[in-house]
């Protein structure tokens, strides 16, 4: 079908767009009082994410009450580790665990490439009716995990500030590391390529836990994986958010993507010295929507003064915050939409 809206992709391909597109990573289901009434009446957010109406619907809250110019599905980076064999639970007001966690080659034997046909067609299915319900308003991201940031958490079996566990097995052992993320990679190529032929318009990568990684580390166990998975998409355009990695933007830059995703740390001028070809996609504080209407309109004037309006997706530099105001949010978009027009 074509779209109505396709701002979003001729941003991501570097063609000129009349303004900027304007989106927000974890839109879907994290500040919105709507989605909270349909995960009650889900009853857990597994139950949710696993439930294509559902999952559809929240999908589509943001664009019909946010007015951003992408929808992104509403699913989780940990369905891949369940998909491959190991399944994770989601405590309430803490986040994921997993109750096996995989430490040897003879754990990593128990798990399989995933099939995405069969062991993710809950996620295919729910793409499939977002985008009957979207009737070419917006474009729809497909995501996953990079392979470092999902092998991060099946080792370490739940979230961290540090994932020492995880990096343990880096320094101590590297043959069990690899054979780990190669799993993981190809399955991550299988279940993006699915998401396309399902309907997604581009798709993104969020290497969330990059930041902990020295940049020799950076190169040796996160960013060749990602190379393989820029390498087999060719279908649509490929965003890749490594989260902290400011150190790894010239070798980023070199991936064959379209977009880059920039945190708040990241300077723009800098970055977009150091990313010249692509477009790049952030990057603003979450916090900043804790201010006031004027201060966030002044923060986001001068964000887009800083990145220009072409070449240029506006986001925030991570996922929106919980307990963030929906009307704050609406005047972060609102202002994008202004100030690049
Ligand atoms: O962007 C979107 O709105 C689409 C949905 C989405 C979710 N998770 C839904 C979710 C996306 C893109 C993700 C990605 C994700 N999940 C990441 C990468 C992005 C990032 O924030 O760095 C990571 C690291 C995860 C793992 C994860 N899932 C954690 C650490 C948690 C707990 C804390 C939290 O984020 O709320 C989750 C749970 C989760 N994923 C929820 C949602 C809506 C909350 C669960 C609930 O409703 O109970």
């Amino acid at each position: 079908m074509e779209l109505k809206n396709d701002l979003l992709l001729r941003a991501a391909r570097g063609e000129k767009t009349e303004r900027t597109p304007v989106w927000m990573m974890r839109q879907a289901g994290r500040i919105l009082a709507e989605y909270r009434a349909v995960r009650a009446q889900a009853g857990s957010f597994i139950k949710l994410a696993t439930t294509p109406e559902m999952a559809a619907e929240v999908t589509l809250q943001p664009v019909d009450l946010l007015g951003v110019d992408a929808a992104i599905i509403f699913s989780d980076i940990l369905v891949i580790p369940e998909a491959m064999g190991l399944p994770y639970e989601m405590v309430e007001k803490s986040g994921p665990i997993f109750p096996a966690t995989v430490h040897t080659i003879q754990d990593l034997d128990k798990l399989h490439i995933a099939e995405p046909e069969t062991d993710l067609k809950y996620v295919l299915d729910a793409i499939k009716l977002t985008k009957t319900g979207l009737a070419g308003r917006v474009p729809l991201i497909g995501f996953a995990g990079a392979p470092f940031t999902i092998f991060c958490y099946m080792t370490e079996g739940k979230g961290s500030k540090t994932f020492s566990v995880a990096k343990k097995h880096l320094y101590a052992d590297p043959e069990f590391s690899h054979l780990l993320l190669q799993k993981i990679t190809d399955s991550t190529i299988a279940y993006l390529k699915a998401q396309v032929v399902a309907g997604a318009n581009l798709v993104q990568i969020f290497d969330s836990w990059a930041g902990i990684l020295s940049p020799e580390q950076y190169n040796t166990f996160s960013l060749p994986y990602i190379k393989q998975i820029c390498d087999a998409i060719d279908e649509v355009p490929v965003t890749v958010f490594a989260k902290g990695a400011f150190f790894a933007r010239k070798a980023i830059s070199e991936l064959s993507c379209s977009v880059v995703g920039l945190d708040w740390n990241m300077d723009i001028a800098e970055s977009r010295e150091l990313i010249p070809t692509k477009t790049l996609q952030g990057n603003l504080d979450p916090c900043v929507l804790y201010a006031s209407y004027d201060q966030i309109r002044k923060e986001v004037k001068n964000m887009v003064q800083q990145f220009g309006t072409q070449r240029y997706i506006a986001n925030l530099g991570h996922g929106v915050y919980p307990d963030t105001d929906p009307d704050k949010v609406r005047c972060f978009i609102e202002s994008v939409k202004e100030f690049s027009s």
